[in-house]
């Protein structure tokens, strides 16, 4: 007689049955040709198996309360905060002592920037891992970041850390094998024994770093080979063509998952798949994988959720949150990088006319089992990715208005609040990226150089601005560190020989505690007031039931080319949510907010009654209001 099963394995069999079809549905299509498709599934489904077996009791738990609140990630209280550990803290166990001021702060998310085991030398910023199941060894060991992820729960934070599917370090052991001869290696990475093939995809590939990475392959003369490293030298691309390459980052996702991680950050996911004559950028296999990857997170660690980052165009971004097939089984959360976008784009020109147009049409009002990760200011530079037909669409011309863009933001454009830096000029396109801190693109720097005292009023409404859209909008918004202490540009990367030739160092500064340690001071200083307008915002953002991220974002127009207007249609009523993106003076009448069905005239933001009857809301340059 068969032993019983246990409730354990009962319930394993019960999540792979719920999710079966998306995982095998989903690689079949890729690798289902294959002679070896059968002992894959099986060696898959053991992988997942012995994962679940390994999964620690309390995260179980955490599955099932996970099961009865599956919009967890959705809800407004949700409020996220984004650092380098050595940065913020100097190490993990660093970490564990800050979090009172993450907590005061309101948040309830945190993502430790790449923190696994990277190359030694420059590692594209942790980007270039070595090995997936060590943790660098500068931030702290495995156990560490299980510690403190788990102090991070006990508080109500969940933790989120960077997966890099497309690369390895050229320094991991399977590229080592790889580089030794070893055949089985060589299949998990993209080798070329000339550049015939290399030469015919190049011709229709883009380049990322174009300044001090050219090329998308590198040639290693030792092994006579070419292999395809889209980013840097370093950063060796994998072969996703090959089922087992996708079998070892299940178990690698599974094992970081089974140390308690909530949300796995899925690093530049729109290169898994090559195709000859294209860019190689969000390929439709692209989302089988990232579909079949979700399913697999969901068998056996069901609490996780997957962040993808698609750095792309407006259109081709959407579907990293599942569409047509895929809807509500990709990414649980991608980054908002249109919104971002537009804002620098609508605060340079004092228009939302291109913003408006963006949003409006580009993006449906909801998701489903999806939400935005909304942002003003990440690790990385920003690229202006608006679109020539976009631009047309408002009548302007794309390359002008990107360069413009550049010019604003990099200072040199005459009239220009903004001080950042370039980066990666493409000589050949002519498409220059920023560089920059939050406060010293909104103009705080150069006020403060300046002692304007006008200009330090602006650029503090700017910032505050911004991080009222980014907590309405939709979305979880991500707080990059030391923006809540309006923490300016930080030059001496330049004195860093590994960070020297990479302009996004300046905006990734080390933490001001001694700042922070002054704050609040009761808006005595530009970061005071901006450190306390954040916590504000967050605190309300979390206060404000309509702000679910399942609540559909319509975009509205005010007739005015300097606001940027949206409405959440939230069952529990609408909330208008308008933007003042110039320093002028304006308002809005009340008829405008009732036609939109806003009348209660209760600003939620400021938690207090706007207009009265009849009246009209006041908008104050760089207003926000948000209108029951
Ligand atoms: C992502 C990261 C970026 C890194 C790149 C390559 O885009 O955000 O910092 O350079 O991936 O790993």
């Amino acid at each position: 007689m068969p032993k019983p099963r246990s409730f354990n394995d009962r319930l394993f069999a019960l999540r792979l049955e719920r999710s079966r079809d998306d995982l095998f549905g989903m690689l079949e299509r890729l690798y289902g040709h294959r002679p070896d498709f059968v002992r894959f599934t099986e060696h898959l489904t053991d992988a997942l198996k012995q994962a679940w077996e390994a999964r620690p009791e309390r995260l179980k738990w955490r599955d099932m309360s996970r099961d009865l609140e599956s919009d967890w990630f959705q809800r407004p209280e949700m409020n996220g905060y984004v650092f380098y550990i050595d940065r913020f803290a100097g190490n993990l166990a660093g970490v564990a002592e800050k979090l009172d001021y993450l907590q005061d702060l309101g948040i309830t998310y945190v993502h430790f920037m790449p923190c696994l085991k990277p190359r030694p030398g420059d590692s594209d910023g942790g980007y270039s891992v070595m090995d997936y199941t060590e943790v660098n060894p500068r931030l702290g060991t495995m156990d560490e970041l299980e510690a403190v992820t788990k102090a991070c729960h006990e508080r109500g934070i969940s933790v989120c850390i960077d997966l890099v599917l497309n690369h390895t370090a050229k320094e991991h052991e399977w590229a080592e094998k790889a580089r030794a001869g070893d055949e089985r290696y060589r299949d998990y990475y993209l080798m070329f024994v000339d550049d015939t093939l290399p030469k015919a995809y190049e011709s229709t590939l883009i380049e990322i770093f174009p300044a001090n990475a050219p090329g998308n392959f590198s040639h290693y003369d030792d092994i006579d080979r070419w292999v395809w490293t889209t980013f840097n030298e370093h950063q060796w691309d994998l072969n996703w063509a090959n089922p087992q390459v996708f079998l070892e980052m299940v178990k690698v996702m599974l094992f970081l998952a089974n140390k308690g991680l909530d949300v796995l950050r899925l690093d530049a996911p729109a290169f898994l798949w090559k195709r000859m004559g294209t860019r190689c950028q969000s390929e439709p296999e692209v989302h089988i994988l990232l579909h079949a990857l979700r399913a697999a997170s969901r068998i056996a660690a069901p609490s996780v959720i997957h962040l993808e980052e698609a750095i792309v165009s407006p259109s081709e971004m959407l579907p990293y949150l599942g569409r047509g097939e895929h809807d509500g089984k990709e990414g649980n959360l991608a980054y908002h990088n249109s919104l971002m976008v537009q804002f620098w784009s609508a605060l340079a020109a004092r228009d939302t006319g291109l913003m408006r147009h963006v949003l409006g049409t580009h993006f449906p009002p909801a998701v489903t089992n999806a939400t935005y990760a909304t942002y003003i200011r990440c690790h990385d530079d920003i690229g202006w990715a608006v679109t020539d037909e976009d631009a047309a669409a408002v009548g302007v011309s794309g390359f002008g208005h990107r360069a413009f863009l550049s010019d604003f933001y990099e200072g040199g454009f005459a009239g220009s609040f903004a001080k950042g830096a370039l980066f990666q000029v493409n000589e050949q396109t002519g498409d220059k990226r920023i560089s920059g801190a939050t406060a010293s693109l909104a103009g705080l720097e150069k006020a403060l150089e300046d002692s304007d005292a006008v200009g330090i009023e602006h650029a503090v409404e700017r910032i505050l601005m911004g991080h009222a859209l980014i907590a309405s909008y939709g979305g979880i918004p991500l707080l990059y560190m030391g923006d809540e202490l309006a923490l300016l540009n930080d030059y001496s990367y330049s004195q860093v020989p590994e960070h020297a030739h990479d302009s996004r160092w300046m905006h990734r500064p080390m933490m001001d505690w001694a700042r922070a340690a002054r704050l609040p001071d009761g808006g005595a200083t530009p970061e005071g007031r901006v450190f306390d307008g954040i916590r504000h915002i967050l605190a309300r953002r979390a206060a404000v039931p309509g702000f679910h991220g399942a609540v559909p974002t319509e975009v509205l127009d005010t007739g005015q080319k300097g606001l940027f207007a949206f409405a959440r249609r939230a069952p529990t009523g609408t909330i208008a949510c308008v933007f003042n993106f110039t320093e002028g003076w304006t308002g809005l009448s009340a008829s405008w907010f009732a036609s939109h069905g806003a009348a209660k005239m209760h600003d939620l933001l400021s938690n207090a009654p706007v207009a009265g009857a009849g009246g009209s809301v006041v908008l104050p340059p760089y207003a926000r209001v948000w209108i029951a």
